[in-house]
């Protein structure tokens, strides 16, 4: 073959690779990393790309970090805002929080229950003069506003209840006052996420409805709970949640787990762990 045709071949072949280039990264490219290391990675790659996040109310940025052998994206929260007396939607809080912090702790959190799988890993980082939680871009697919919207039904649907029955549990204990749609994250098969907790770890001790929303409890999950040290969720979330914010969860643990005992007694075992 003349070297000109060559030439032409790779011409031909580098434009194909550009059209089928995706900037972000999908499911199918997404790097094997240890959890260590993509915390690693966000705490230490450089960014070498931002743009405002398309969704959400707070004005995230969607950061593209590089370490020179790994690219991959990440969500930028800043927010840090306490206010004596907030008007929202739902009506008026008192001592209102909304801050980057307690996305850290509610990451600190699913992982002293093993549950950390169901959210990215988020950390502490400093970038553009602000500080503020980083958290590894998912390969989603679509969120639970969208799935609902169009009446899609996931393929395995006892599957899919238990990831909910999880999620519902998790909201119950950091008592999320925005656990809205858009907070809820579907991937490849049908996997689960649930993002965005800057409006978590409210004081109550009570729970909110737990007769509509904790239905039945992971058998894995309800076991951590009952073993969860209130001593070692100080240590973890140490500069992310206050004194009180840890009494808070340790008294909705109480609950929760009280509530499922009650439930097991009236039902059945068999009936309320999976
Ligand atoms: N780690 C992530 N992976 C994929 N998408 C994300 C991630 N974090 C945030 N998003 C997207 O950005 C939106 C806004 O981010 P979020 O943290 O929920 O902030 P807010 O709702 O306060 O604006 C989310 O609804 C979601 O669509
Ligand atoms: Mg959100």
């Amino acid at each position: 073959m003349n070297p000109l045709h060559l030439r032409w071949r790779g011409l031909i072949l580098a434009a194909l690779l550009c059209l089928t280039y995706r900037p972000f990264a999908v499911a199918s490219d997404e790097p094997t990393l240890t959890k260590e290391q993509i915390k690693q990675f966000l705490l230490t790659a450089k960014v070498v790309h931002h743009q405002a996040t398309k969704k959400g109310i707070t004005h995230t940025l969607r950061l593209t970090l590089s370490d020179g052998t790994v690219t991959h994206d990440a969500s930028f929260q800043p927010i840090d805002v306490h206010k004596p007396l907030a008007e929202l939607p739902t009506g008026s809080e008192l001592n209102f929080v909304d801050s980057y912090k307690y996305n850290i702790a509610a990451y600190a959190l699913a992982e002293l229950l093993g549950m950390d799988d169901m959210l990215p890993v988020y950390v502490e980082r400093k970038w553009d003069g602000n500080v503020g939680s980083l958290s590894w871009w998912l390969p989603v697919k679509m969120d639970e506003g969208e799935h609902l919207k169009q009446k899609l039904e996931p393929p395995d649907v006892d599957a899919w209840n238990h990831q909910m029955y999880k999620i519902h549990v998790f909201d119950q204990l950091v008592s999320d006052s925005d656990p809205n749609l858009t907070n809820v994250l579907i991937g490849e098969d049908w996997k689960i996420w649930r993002i965005d907790f800057t409006r978590a770890f409210r004081l109550n001790d009570q729970l909110k409805d737990p007769r509509k929303t904790l239905l039945r409890c992971d058998r894995q999950l309800l076991e951590k709970l009952k073993v969860l040290d209130g001593n070692a969720l100080t240590e973890k979330t140490k500069n992310y949640l206050t004194k009180n914010e840890v009494k808070a969860v340790m008294a909705r643990r109480d609950k929760i787990v009280a509530y499922f005992q009650k439930l097991i007694a009236e039902k059945g075992e068999d009936e309320v762990l999976y």
